[in-house]
């Protein structure tokens, strides 16, 4: 038997392990948390000054992330081991030069993060490639292209820039008199690239969940295992998730293929860390949707559901330390939007918000807010998901947001 360690020297000496993490939101800070933890050194950045993984990291740098010669100088400067993206708006090729050239660990591999910032790759790789079921999709860069992919595809059916998140730029287009109007919109949402898009038909599901997949060594053979955590479920709107739960219950059936098609699809992105596998469920039935090879949005409900939070499960992977995905209570999330445009915000009602005991409470420190941008979490144990989504809602709407 191998026995292969990490080993983590000294933040802020010349021994130090260090991570440059690319996207400093609310995601990125409790990975920061967890990773100061067990004494790593973190480099933090983003297009904005104080970015709420700013707050908690070593050295905090803002630049374009999609630059690719600013980050390659970033790169540089800081000689990080590993490299953990945070977010998709970035200039990946420049990490898939990085792993070829080994000077740095892309998380969880350059290939995950540049096949997943492109709803195009990460799509035909499912289904193409893996024979993973999927929805019906077309693409199209035309508007002429683009209103025959929704005549092929059928209506309704949803339309998304392929480089877009959040549901930036989607929507659902019902019949054709909506499908100029999608295209145009489309176009607003985009990140980079601007022009491509995806039509997929609409799978008409019972529920929708969130399959966390962590990729982590074995600590004593150091080979890589596939871990599941229970399935969490949520609310979308607009594309942007509003609440989640732990765990979603669903048939065996259901459960056994949505880990098949999470095993499949993780180990063809392959290296180590966590991954967020979206799926569509109706019965026994399962769709692929789309993956985050790092933490997920819905996930922050494991802040409050497991011994080991989606969050701590990525900074042990990525570090090739052994995890453990076992839930210990029901839990529910739900956000805390800004509800108005503007900066230096208050937040007020945390007594209440905290009085039960089974609540808690992430503000996340955001410079900025706009009305729908997500400025905190509240999460809440129960005995039900029903119960504890109720409380989670409760807490979240105790929190007042005040303007200074
Ligand atoms: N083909 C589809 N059929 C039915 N519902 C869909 C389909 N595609 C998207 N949706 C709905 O829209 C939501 C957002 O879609 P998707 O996850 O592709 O967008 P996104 O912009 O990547 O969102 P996020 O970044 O928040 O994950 C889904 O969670 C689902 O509720
Ligand atoms: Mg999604």
């Amino acid at each position: 038997m191998i026995y292969m360690s990490v080993t983590i020297g000294t933040p802020l000496q010349t021994s130090a392990f260090k991570v440059l993490l690319l996207g400093s939101g609310e995601l990125g800070k409790e990975v920061v948390i967890s990773l100061q933890r067990l004494g790593v050194e973190v480099h933090a950045a983003d297009r904005y000054d104080h970015a709420p993984a700013m707050q908690v990291a070593h050295y905090a740098y803002t630049l374009n992330m999609a630059d690719a010669e600013e980050l390659k100088q970033l790169i540089q400067q800081v000689k990080p081991d590993l490299i953990v993206p945070e977010i998709e708006a970035i200039a990946t090729q420049v990490l898939v030069e990085i792993e070829q050239q080994n000077i740095a660990t892309v998380i969880p591999s350059a290939k995950a993060v540049n096949l997943t910032m492109n709803r195009e790759g990460i799509r035909r790789l499912a289904a193409e490639e893996l024979g993973l079921p999927t929805s019906a999709y077309r693409f199209a860069d035309s508007l002429e292209s683009f209103r025959a992919a929704c005549d092929d595809i059928g209506y309704p059916n949803f339309v998304k820039p392929v480089m877009s998140s959040s549901g930036k730029g989607q929507s659902r287009v019902k019949n054709f008199d909506e499908v100029d109007a999608a295209w145009e919109y489309a176009q607003t949402g985009g990140r980079v690239n601007q022009g491509k898009v995806i039509v997929e038909s609409q799978i008409d599901f019972d529920f929708e969940i969130t399959l966390l997949t962590v990729r982590a060594k074995n600590a004593e053979t150091c080979e890589i295992e596939t871990q599941y955590c229970d399935p969490i479920g949520h609310r979308q709107d607009s594309g942007d998730y509003v609440e989640s739960w732990q765990p979603q219950a669903m048939t065996a059936a259901a459960l056994e293929e949505a880990k098949r098609i999470a095993h499949k699809v993780t180990t063809a992105l392959g290296g180590c860390g966590i991954f967020g596998v979206e799926l569509f469920v109706k019965g026994d039935k399962v769709w692929f949707s789309e993956v985050s090879p790092r933490p997920h949005d819905t996930g922050l409900v494991t802040l409050a559901s497991q011994f080991q939070s989606e969050f701590e499960l990525h900074a042990r992977a990525i570090l090739g330390l052994p995890v453990n995905t076992s839930r210990h209570s029901v839990a529910a999330s739900a956000v805390i939007y800004a509800g108005v445009d503007d900066t230096n915000l208050s937040f007020s009602g945390l007594n209440l918000a905290l009085a039960n005991p089974d609540t808690d409470l992430r503000l996340f420190g955001k410079p900025e807010g706009f009305k729908r941008r997500r400025m905190g979490v509240a999460t809440a144990r129960a005995e039900t998901t029903d119960q504890a989504r109720q409380l989670a809602l409760e807490t979240a709407s105790q929190v007042s947001v005040q303007q200074n």
